[in-house]
């Protein structure tokens, strides 16, 4: 027990915060070096060839690259550069994501604290309405994650992040001969190119949204648990 009546409990398991970081620097490095690839042919398509008068999404004008230098890696024009980091990384990404899937099922964190209850999923909607207005569970109720937090983290696991492995693989050529199912299931090698970019984007999205939920549920607090592990609960103002 600490002072004033607030609690610390052990609320990220070693497992979980070595996963999340090396994720949250893999998904860093796979986004800048993803960009520098694609302003080597900054157009998208559908289907299996690359038509290149009727792109179904054209960003690149003229001579400018589509994303500009200081958001890619390298920053100056290096296919091969971007192509290195890429590969390296996203093999990091997998072994990494797969282990943390495996310690989530095997581990029971998927059942013990990442599905949501019949009685959770019944109150999502005020859930939502509550979320939409900053609000969020304080004291005991905010020990767990809620319904909205829980739905958010299961499709970014088990959906975008294996989108995003999966669309990935489909464009190695080698991957392709061995694995070809992958490439049928996308619709061809562009589509899964367009659906890598597009899933991309959404995590960037996912992202975006689950940092302005830390700022708003105590970033302080938020901070502490994921990186050694111990959230206070029972803090006036703060949980
Ligand atoms: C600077 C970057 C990031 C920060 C500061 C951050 C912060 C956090 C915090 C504080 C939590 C715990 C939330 C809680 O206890 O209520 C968390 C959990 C989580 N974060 Fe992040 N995050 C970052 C990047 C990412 C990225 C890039 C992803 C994936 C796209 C991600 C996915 C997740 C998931 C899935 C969990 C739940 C894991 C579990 O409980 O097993 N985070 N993050």
């Amino acid at each position: 027990m600490l002072r004033g009546g607030r609690r610390a409990v052990y609320r990220h398991p070693l497992a979980v915060r070595v996963w999340h970081w090396i994720n949250a620097l893999c998904l860093l490095v796979l986004l800048v070096s993803g960009l520098q690839i694609f302003n080597a042919h900054p157009a998208l398509y559908w289907g299996k060839a690359s038509t290149f008068g009727k792109p179904w999404l054209a960003l690149g004008t003229g001579d400018a690259p589509a994303f500009p230098p200081w958001i890619t890696l390298p920053p100056w024009q290096d296919l091969a550069g971007g192509r290195h980091w890429h590969f390296f990384f996203a093999w990091i990404f997998a072994v990494n994501g797969g282990l943390y899937v495996l310690y989530a099922i095997a581990g029971r964190r998927v059942r013990r604290v990442l599905l949501p209850t019949r009685a959770e999923l019944a109150s999502l909607g005020r859930s939502l309405a509550d979320h939409l207005r900053l609000r969020f569970p304080r004291g005991e109720a905010a020990r767990e994650y809620n319904p909205l937090q829980k739905l958010a983290y299961l499709a970014v696991i088990f959906g975008l992040l294996p989108l995003m492995l999966a669309s990935g693989l489909t464009m190695s050529p080698g991957l392709d001969a061995r694995f070809h199912f992958l490439t049928v299931l996308f619709g061809g090698r562009q589509s899964a190119r367009t659906v890598h970019f597009l899933t991309a984007w959404t995590i960037v999205a996912f992202f975006l949204i689950h940092m302005l939920a830390v700022l708003a549920a105590g970033p302080l607090n938020e901070m502490r648990a994921i990186i050694t592990g111990w959230f206070v609960i029972g803090r006036k103002g703060e949980t």
